[in-house]
């Protein structure tokens, strides 16, 4: 028995906003945002749903699977940049929501898209040390950029939650390795400052600090004994937006085999595609993004997974990368993990739509915005919005 993933859970906000339309409001070649960025729609949060309801609505999801397993969950950790409170984490949020026993650690972790990976690490050496208990990690985030931006067609949101515990390889949905190769640099490519609305976001310089993050922790990963890429089934590659995934096994090739890219479009739709597809139709939910593909990987390929070797990058901007892998067990070949019902149950919205929840979502932001009668967000739980300074959830 080792720790590991023994299954997950999904959440999407209500809407989703299909990319050409966006394309057209904005004036912009429509080809840009679908072959440049590689995205198709993204998803929109609707009034009364924020970053709690979605990682409370994942965690549910996949509690609701395992009967009793709730009882046992003794740590509980959300990794996201969404914050609600400078102090009080989403995590005591997801905890009540979910019905979690009074003896359990609960605490956020930040590093932009970065913190559910690094609580993943510390979830993983807490089941280790305590065999007979449960750990739920969550990764959930709202990613959100200035209207007509740049970055604006990279939005989206959503949130995964994964219930850890002791299994025997074989049997649990993802059991990782111990070696990771990790990489830091100091950098200003994305960053959240209290004071502003929206992130501050220097696009082109992200992509290159990603890549270097990602040949770097590439390097740690091979020096600390793992496998070589090409050695590895299936990629899965943090994803801001479809296209970065594209740039990011092109450099992994690169480093691998040099120059020549004969094979490596073939490489990508065999080994990256399956887990992507889901990311084109959701947008960026930053900590949530790799493990969303993880999902997607799940439920596109389901039985034919289990015994491969997986591979993944996890970047927070800032910057942190971490080169990670595992093998799948029993638990991936039932592939379902609740990710097709939760896109199916999404509704389309248009532009104007798009604009007015948003400015719905923001209105909710202050102190007296609550009423007991709030509709409007459609899933499992709803923010109610803001009474005595406290948010108020049913
Ligand atoms: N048809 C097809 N492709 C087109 C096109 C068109 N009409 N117009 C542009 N493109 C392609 C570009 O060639 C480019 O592809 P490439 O990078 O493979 O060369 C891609 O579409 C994007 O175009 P670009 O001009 O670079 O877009 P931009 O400057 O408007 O912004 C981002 C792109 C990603 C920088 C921006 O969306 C952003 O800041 N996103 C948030 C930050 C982020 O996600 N960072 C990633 C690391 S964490």
């Amino acid at each position: 028995m080792k720790p590991a993933v023994l299954d997950l859970g999904v959440a999407l906000p209500r809407y989703a906003l299909d990319l050409c339309d966006l394309a057209s409001a904005r004036g912009v070649d429509p080809a840009k945002y679908a072959s440049g960025l590689g995205g198709v729609a993204m998803g929109v949060p609707a009034p009364g749903e924020d970053t709690v309801t979605m990682a409370a609505s994942a965690a549910a999801s996949v509690l609701d699977r395992h009967p009793g397993a709730a009882a046992d969950v003794g740590l509980c950790i959300v990794g996201t940049e969404s914050a609600t409170d400078r102090a009080r984490p989403i995590a005591i949020e997801v905890h009540a929501l979910a019905g979690l026993p009074a003896e359990c650690s609960v605490f956020d972790v930040k590093h932009a898209c970065y913190g559910a990976t690094a609580g993943l690490h510390m979830a993983f050496l807490w089941v280790a040390a305590n065999p007979s208990r449960k750990a739920l990690v969550v990764a959930a985030d709202i990613a959100r950029y200035g209207i007509g931006s740049a970055a604006e067609p990279t939005q989206g949101a959503g949130a995964v939650a994964l219930l850890l515990g002791m299994a025997d390889e074989d049997e649990a949905l993802f059991a990782p390795w111990p070696m990771t190769g990790t990489h830091a640099a100091p950098v200003h490519d994305f960053w959240q400052p209290p004071y502003l609305r929206e992130a501050v976001v220097r696009g082109r310089y992200s992509i290159e600090c990603y890549l270097d993050s990602l040949a770097g922790a590439y390097a740690a990963w091979l020096r600390n004994g793992g496998l070589v890429e090409g050695s590895l089934d299936r990629l899965l590659f943090h994803s801001p937006f479809p296209g970065m995934a594209r740039k990011a096994h092109a450099r992994l090739w690169e480093l691998s085999r040099g120059a020549d890219a004969s094979g490596a479009a073939d490489d990508f739709a065999r080994r990256v595609a399956p887990g992507l597809a889901v990311n084109a139709g959701v947008g960026n939910c930053y900590a949530a993004a790799v493990y969303l593909s993880l999902a997607g990987l799940v439920e596109a390929e389901g039985a034919s997974l289990q015994g491969l070797c997986l591979g993944g990058f996890s970047y927070g901007s800032g910057s942190c990368g971490e080169f990670f892998g595992g093998r799948f067990g029993r638990r991936a070949a039932a592939g379902r993990v609740g990710l097709a019902e939760a896109l199916a149950a999404r509704e389309p919205i248009d532009v104007a739509g798009y604009e007015r929840a948003r400015a719905e979502c923001e209105a909710l932001e202050h102190d007296g915005s609550f009423r007991e009668d709030r509709t409007g967000a459609g899933g499992r739980f709803t923010f109610l919005g803001i009474r005595d300074h406290v948010r108020v959830y049913r």
